[in-house]
């Protein structure tokens, strides 16, 4: 029999402060409903340098360990998944490793490709445990990022920030991974790069969204191609997609669920061979708001109050999804979609467990998110303008890790 793999449980780590995405809209002298209806955007987390990448990621890992009473001796693996580490050599998982006192016998690396590097440390952890390599251990899997465009660019309504850990083992309480089915698709582009030596990202805005889309499409076909095999889908009078109980996007900003839930639906309804005859009738049929409402839109209640989170942006989206619903959804197989600029995108599916809402009680993203101080832009504005390398002496909050100090260009962290 398949080993049955996938994610046990997770936890959120976000910044400690946020700014009303309204607010921002009105500093900048935009109608604000351009950053709401227009992007979907309701918050956007905002750190400071004491918040970084790696403070993020070793905060949203001991949650884990804490919350789900992990026992740290069965670990195997700890991957990061992350597109703005700290060092061009040292892996931040070397960090989370240390801060976390985990066993020596782990194999730890950082993954990099954009907003994907998550999804591809993930695959890696669970190829890993199916193929037995693992010989029974679970491995760490933690996605965390700082999204950051710069003060007034058109990217700046989509900041954000924050890390999501989550615990992959052949107990998946929260998603059992259908492995093997997953579609993926690359092309070389330059939508979204960030150079070495830039703290802020470059992006083509617009063209990223239409490589998103157009990678979307490839990863997802290759999927339905492989499910239909295996019988999980058919060509039915319900498309293919909708067969699936939800389908979860990455989330640069949460409008772009919305276009990635058109394309998907456009690719089943271009295939179907039946269906809308016209272009105009299938784009029309593609936007249905009734699919998106029940497919899609009870998975950004997260993402719409923190923003992009790059390689965490699609784990939110799961993490806000079980935080909605893992009660009504255990047994029903979801679909996930990762996309990562340059470009990569994976298409994949589960099945959530029977535990998952226990799961998601423990990870208490309520308080998590509660806890945090909203400030005003000017405050925004001063902390984005601090040096990366001075962190503000700030006793981090009990439970969780912050930079501490930068002393001959070695890092040191305090807390949790
Ligand atoms: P923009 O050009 O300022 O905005 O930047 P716009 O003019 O395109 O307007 C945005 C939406 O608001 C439009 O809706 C407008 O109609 C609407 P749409 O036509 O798209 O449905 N709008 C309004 N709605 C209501 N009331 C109003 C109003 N005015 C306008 N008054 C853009 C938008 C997303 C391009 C910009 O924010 C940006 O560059 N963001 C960063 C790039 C990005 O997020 N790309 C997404 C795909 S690439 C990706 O996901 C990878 C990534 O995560 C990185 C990685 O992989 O590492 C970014």
């Amino acid at each position: 029999m398949k080993k049955r793999v996938g994610i046990e449980a997770l936890a959120v780590a976000v910044p400690r402060r946020y700014v009303d995405i309204e607010d921002l809209a009105r500093a900048r002298g935009v109608d604000p409903a351009k950053f709401t209806a227009g992007l979907g955007a309701k918050e956007m987390a905002v750190n400071d340098p004491g918040e970084d990448s790696v403070s993020l990621a070793a905060t949203a890992a001991a949650r884990l360990i804490q919350q789900q009473g992990v026992d740290t001796s069965k670990l195997g693996m700890l991957v990061v998944g992350t597109e703005t580490g700290v060092d061009h050599s040292k892996p931040i998982a070397s960090h989370v490793h240390g801060l976390l006192k985990l066993p020596r016998s782990m194999r730890t690396f950082d993954s990099q490709h954009a907003c994907y590097g998550g999804t591809a440390g993930l695959m890696a952890a669970v190829e890993w445990i199916a193929s037995g390599a693992g010989a029974g251990r679970s491995a760490l899997v933690v996605c965390t990022d700082i999204a950051r465009y710069g003060l007034k660019t058109a990217g700046e309504p989509t900041q954000g920030g924050g890390a999501v850990a989550l615990l992959v083992s052949e107990t998946p309480d929260l998603l059992a991974m259908d492995v093997g089915l997953n579609g993926v698709s690359t092309a070389d582009v330059y939508d979204f790069w960030r150079p070495v030596g830039r703290r802020e990202a470059l992006v083509d805005g617009h063209y990223s969204i239409t490589c998103y889309l157009d990678a979307m499409a490839g990863a997802y076909r290759g999927w339905r191609e492989r499910a239909m095999e295996q019988g999980l889908v058919r060509w039915d009078s319900k498309l293919p997609s909708e067969q699936l109980a939800r389908i979860l996007y990455h989330v640069p900003f949460c409008k772009m669920a919305r276009k990635a839930h058109a394309q998907v639906r456009l690719c089943d309804l271009e295939d179907s061979g039946s269906g809308p005859a016209t272009p105009e009738a299938r784009d029309e049929a593609a936007k249905s708001q009734a699919s998106y409402d029940a497919q899609v839109a009870k998975s950004l209640g997260l993402n719409a109050r923190v923003g992009n989170v790059y390689t965490a942006s699609l784990y939110l989206a799961l993490a806000g999804q079980l935080h909605a619903e893992a009660a009504a959804l255990a047994g029903q197989r979801i679909g996930l979609l990762s996309y990562g600029s340059g470009s990569c995108a994976e298409f994949y599916s589960g099945v959530v467990g029977e535990k998952a809402a226990e799961r998601m009680a423990r990870a208490d993203l309520d308080t998590v998110l509660a806890k945090r101080e909203r400030v005003s832009v000017e405050e925004y504005e001063r902390l984005m303008n601090l040096p990366y390398d001075a962190p503000e002496a700030i006793a981090p909050e009990p439970g969780t890790f912050r930079l501490a100090e930068i002393h001959e260009f070695r890092r040191k962290y305090a807390g949790a």
